[in-house]
């Protein structure tokens, strides 16, 4: 991420986010609609069109195909696991990396119960702050705002200084982040919440395999990607693919790291389940929850 920059990946996840709030109730897989006040003006001024909104998303499924249907799978996902862990009596959410995350906001069942964190790097989080304040008026009481750039390695500072309490049931939300970190970061911060978080805490991310960021997977949907986002992508924004974990090896590695109780959620589970559309899934993404090893 560059000094003073604002995510442009966090942008770009929202508009999908808003694209699929534009369509039909029963068709859509996430149902977000604070998306459309979250989302940059360029993508509010084409979603009044619905030509224009059906050219847009034809042309990004051209260019990073399975990438929508994942992105608005994922969302559904973790908004369920959230719904089930307000259920079972979390006491405190943190959301690393928010970005343009609403579930703050539209998850009215939080308030009262669930203090919440939304941890991001300080540039993306600005214009986050400025927008969350035009949309509702101010500041809400129950949610606290955390920069930090995890490559800085400072997040247990940073949260600790805002008033983030190591002995509460925690839920962490890592969405969309974990290929942007260096794997330093990603064990800082697994090694953060493992140690410093209460009895049945517990964390849900999703995360690349490593394949598809070497260029060893073959499918051409990856390679397309990869190519894509060398041409497009680097020359607008610094947040690169840097971070992978090897397919089949996520129980391991998150035992390896203070956690049990490891559910991985692979794309075929998504095609069943979630991707009823006529995309094209993404097949080298996955999605991981666990819970916290109780401390000896
Ligand atoms: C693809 S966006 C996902 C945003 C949000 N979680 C969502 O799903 O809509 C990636 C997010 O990670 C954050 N991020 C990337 N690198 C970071 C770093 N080194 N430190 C802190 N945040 C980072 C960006 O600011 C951005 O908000």
């Amino acid at each position: 991420m560059k000094e003073g920059k604002p995510s442009f990946t966090a942008e770009g996840t929202v508009a999908f986010r808003f694209a699929e709030w534009l369509a039909p109730e029963d068709e859509r897989m996430c149902h977000d609609p604070l998306a459309k006040d979250f989302v940059a003006t360029k993508f509010r001024i084409i979603g009044k069109s619905r030509l224009l909104t059906k050219i847009a998303l034809w042309c990004a499924e051209r260019l990073v195909p399975g990438m929508v249907s994942y992105i608005v799978g994922r969302t559904k996902y973790i908004d369920a696991y959230l719904k089930a862990r307000i259920d079972d009596g979390i006491e405190q959410l943190v959301i690393l990396g928010a970005g343009y995350d609403s579930r703050a906001y539209r998850f009215d069942e939080l308030k009262g119960k669930a203090k919440v964190f939304e941890v991001d790097f300080p540039a993306t989080q600005k214009v986050k702050m400025e927008k969350v304040k035009r949309i509702f008026g101010s500041l809400p009481d129950n949610v606290v705002y955390v920069p930090v750039d995890f490559d800085e390695k400072k997040l247990g500072d940073g949260l600790c200084e805002s008033g983030y309490d190591k002995k509460l049931k925690t839920l962490f939300i890592w969405e969309g982040v974990t290929p942007y970190i260096t794997a330093e970061a990603m064990d800082e911060t697994l090694a953060f919440v493992a140690k410093n978080s209460g009895e049945g805490s517990s964390i849900i991310f999703d995360y690349v395999f490593k394949s598809a960021l070497d260029g060893t997977y073959e499918r051409e949907q990856v390679q397309r990607i990869r190519k894509l986002w060398e041409r497009i992508g680097q020359p607008v924004t610094s947040e690169r693919f840097c971070f992978g974990i090897e397919e089949g090896a996520i129980e391991e590695f998150l035992s390896q790291r203070g956690f049990y109780q490891v559910e991985n959620v692979t794309a075929e589970f998504f095609e069943s389940a979630h991707f009823k559309g006529p995309h094209e899934t993404l097949k080298v993404w996955c999605v991981v929850y666990a819970t916290v090893k109780p401390q000896k």
